[in-house]
Parts: C-alpha cells; sequence; structure tokens
C-alpha cells in the first residue's frame, strides 16, 4: 500500500538541487568538481546587510514571531519601492513578505488556483512553476518559446492556449533559464491580451529584476490596466546575495494579498525576524553593491558565451538577464561513451558529470531538451577551466566522426 498522497507523488525532485547534490557527493569523494548547477551568486552578502542582522541580534528586540504578512517597515519600503522605481503604485497592504520567492509563489498558487484550472507556463521555465501548479491541483499548459527568438513566447501561441479554464500566465523575466528579457513592446502587446480575458491572472516573477543587461526594465504590473491583474513575485536571493536568508515577497490586490497573509499564517507563520531586518537594510541601502555584482555578472557572461559559441557543435543565445546560458547542445545526442549512447539531456549532463567533472542541469527539467543549463555565478577560473573540460569533452563526442555539425 502506497501511503503518499497522490500530490506529492505527481511531482518530481528539483532537478537543479539533485545536479548539485551529485556534483557535492563526487566532491566529497575527492573528486575536482566544478559545479555550474546552482542557481545562486558566488559573492557574498554585503557587509551593510549582515551588519544590520547583527545589530537585531543584539538589540534583541527581534525574538518573537514577526507579524504574519513581514514587519511593517519592511513590507512599506518594498512598496515605496515599487513606486518610485518601478512606477506601480503598490501600499503596504499589498506586499506579503515570505520564505524566499519560492513560497511566495507558493501561496499564490494555492490562493488562486482549483482542481481543473489551467495555468500557462512559458518554456524554458523555472523548475519550480510545474511542480508548484500540480501541487495547487491544476494543470500546467507549456507553451514552448522559439530558440530563434531568443526563447521568448508569441502573442499568437498564447491566444491559442488560453482556454475557458485558464487562471494565470506565469513566466520570469529576467528569465531563469535562458535569461531572456522581455522588452516593453512585448510586454504591452502580453498586457492589451490580458485586458480581454477577465477572469486572467499574471504572475510576474521578477527575482532577477536587478540583473539585467538591458535597457528594458517594466515591472508587469505597471502598465496599464495591470494593476489588478498582475502578481508579481520578487525577493533579496538573487540581487543581494542573500539565498540563505531566504527573504523574498509578493505584491499583489489586496483581495488577494490578504488571502495569502491567511494562508502564510497557517503554513509558516512568517519568515525569520532576523532575516527580516537585513532584508530591511538592503532595501534601504541603495543599489551600489548590486550593481557591483551585476557588472561583474555581465563580464563572466559575455566570456561565457564567447567560449562556447566557439565550440562548433554549440548553439547558443546572448542573455540579456540574471545569471544563466541555456546552450543547445543536441548535436551531440547520438554519440556513446562507456557502451552507453547519449540521447537526451540528463544522459549528457550523466556524462559530462562523470567524465569531464563539470556539473550542468539538463534542458529537460526546464522543459527544454535539447539544452543545458550552465549557471556563470562562478568565479573567472573556474569559468575558465569548465569550459575548457566542457570543451573537451564534447570535442571527444565529435571525434565519434558520427555527427555532421554545419
Ligand atoms: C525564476 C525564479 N523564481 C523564484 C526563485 C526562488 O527564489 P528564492 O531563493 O527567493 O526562493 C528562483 C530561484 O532559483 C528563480 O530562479
Amino acid at each position: 500500500m502506497n501511503l503518499l498522497s497522490k500530490r506529492v507523488l505527481s511531482i518530481e525532485a528539483s532537478a537543479t538541487s539533485g545536479t548539485a547534490v551529485k556534483a557535492k557527493n563526487l566532491k566529497a569523494k575527492g573528486v575536482d568538481v566544478i559545479s555550474f548547477s546552482q542557481g545562486e551568486p558566488d559573492f557574498k552578502t554585503p557587509p551593510y546587510i549582515c551588519e544590520a542582522a547583527k545589530q537585531a541580534i543584539d538589540a534583541g528586540n527581534y525574538f518573537s514571531y514577526p507579524p504574519t504578512g513581514g514587519y511593517l517597515d519592511l513590507r512599506t519600503a518594498i512598496a515605496q519601492k515599487y513606486v518610485s522605481e518601478n512606477k506601480v503604485p503598490y501600499k503596504t497592504e499589498n506586499i506579503v513578505v515570505t520564505n524566499g520567492a519560492k513560497q511566495a509563489l507558493s501561496n499564490v498558487m494555492l490562493s488562486i488556483l482549483n482542481p481543473g484550472d489551467e495555468v500557462l507556463i512559458f518554456a524554458p521555465f523555472w523548475v519550480s512553476y510545474l511542480a508548484q501548479v500540480k501541487l495547487a491541483g491544476a494543470k500546467p499548459i507549456i507553451i514552448k518559446g522559439a530558440p530563434e527568438n531568443d526563447f521568448k513566447v508569441g502573442i499568437q501561441q498564447i491566444k491559442d492556449a488560453i482556454s475557458t479554464k485558464t487562471k494565470a500566465i506565469v513566466f520570469s523575466s529576467p528569465c531563469n533559464p535562458t535569461g531572456l528579457v522581455y522588452n516593453k513592446q512585448e510586454l504591452e502587446a502580453l498586457a492589451e491580451l490580458v485586458s480581454n480575458y477577465p477572469n486572467l491572472l499574471v504572475i510576474a516573477d521578477e527575482i532577477y529584476e536587478h540583473i539585467n543587461y538591458t535597457p528594458h526594465r517594466i515591472s508587469f504590473a505597471a502598465l496599464p490596466e495591470m494593476f489588478n491583474r498582475t502578481i508579481t513575485i520578487n525577493g533579496f536571493s538573487k540581487c543581494y546575495a542573500m539565498t540563505g536568508w531566504r527573504v523574498g515577497y509578493l505584491a499583489a490586490p489586496t483581495w488577494l494579498s490578504k488571502e495569502v497573509i491567511k494562508l502564510q499564517g497557517h503554513l509558516t507563520s512568517s519568515n525569520s525576524s532576523i532575516a527580516q531586518r537585513a532584508a530591511f537594510s538592503a532595501i534601504n541601502n541603495g543599489l551600489d553593491a548590486v550593481n557591483e555584482m551585476v557588472q561583474e555578472y555581465q563580464k563572466r557572461r559575455d566570456l561565457v558565451y564567447a567560449k562556447l559559441n566557439a565550440i562548433a557543435g554549440i548553439e547558443v543565445n546572448l542573455p540579456s538577464g540574471a545569471f544563466y546560458i541555456f546552450p543547445n547542445i543536441s548535436k551531440y545526442y547520438g554519440t556513446w561513451y562507456k557502451g552507453q549512447q547519449i540521447n537526451n539531456s540528463i544522459e549528457m549532463c550523466t556524462y559530462l558529470l562523470e567524465i569531464a567533472h563539470i556539473a550542468v542541469v539538463p534542458g529537460a527539467a526546464f522543459g527544454e531538451d535539447a539544452c543545458v543549463r550552465i549557471s556563470y555565478a562562478s568565479p573567472e577560473d573556474d569559468l575558465l577551466e569548465g569550459l575548457k573540460r566542457l570543451k573537451k569533452a564534447l570535442g571527444d563526442l565529435e571525434k565519434q566522426k558520427i555527427l555532421n555539425l554545419n
């Protein structure tokens, strides 16, 4: 007898964490693995943020349960950021502070979805959208972006996928895993489409907001008529190098934010008091430290893109944001190593880990089996060494001369 719920059995373990664990296990055995699998900055949290956390501990005033939706001053600071920086008129009551953006997303899915509802997910997608939609009892409908258009999804594709059951659309921009950034015209076209469907919501995942190498910085909720139709997801993990602190948030119309707070009251109460004090310092002290990290990511992006582009069998788009690159390595499918054929991204990643000792994440986990995801949030030396290994490993496959790379 299986004692597990159908709910939990309907989802897979997170592929990004899974690959990171495999890499760590190999490392523990003494293998010199270079990991490009984890989606987190290699930088340390800036000192002024850490200092605020230390002060909060020393003050001794932050040892009790915080309010369920987050400290009021933090929620207000986030709302004010949206007013001044993103031109979205959020108020304190629109903001809910959560345990990472991940919980913000699952809170939203659980608060808006019913069994039978459909959610349109733009692919390649961030791994957890699929699981979160399923856990909420709804049905994910995947819309595949075209590689020749930077993996962007077209308006006609979305129109074609909308049914009477469609409740929401979810996507990230800047995107994990492709790094694509939707521009103003593209977002406006989406907003226009959404305005024709009064019961359709947009979950705009803007967690890589500041890691954007383009001038296109639009919050979806800022577009005409979209304030009441948008749930904005954001957090401190990526831009402030604070993944471990677990502070995320959502911004939503009050009819939803108050229900999310009710839900969160039963699930987690709130997130860590000390981490929220750190986040308060992060949001109140400007973007200099963030911009420094972003400049470094951009340099690495250029380096990694150039190196990948120089490998004959790889096709790759130049990412516009986030810290991932998503090369198509499918020309190497059909080759062999140690008596095994490499037929998909999972087998390719196993080959790369076992033979070249580099950890990258199979594109299959993001809805695109032709690709692998490389996180370039790693020091330049590791990137250079890892890419050298990648080139050699793919070159070894190429020597089998069964490939036609042109
Ligand atoms: C697109 C996207 N959304 C949300 C998250 C979750 O972020 P957090 O660490 O704040 O939970 C991630 C983390 O990888 C992400 O890439």
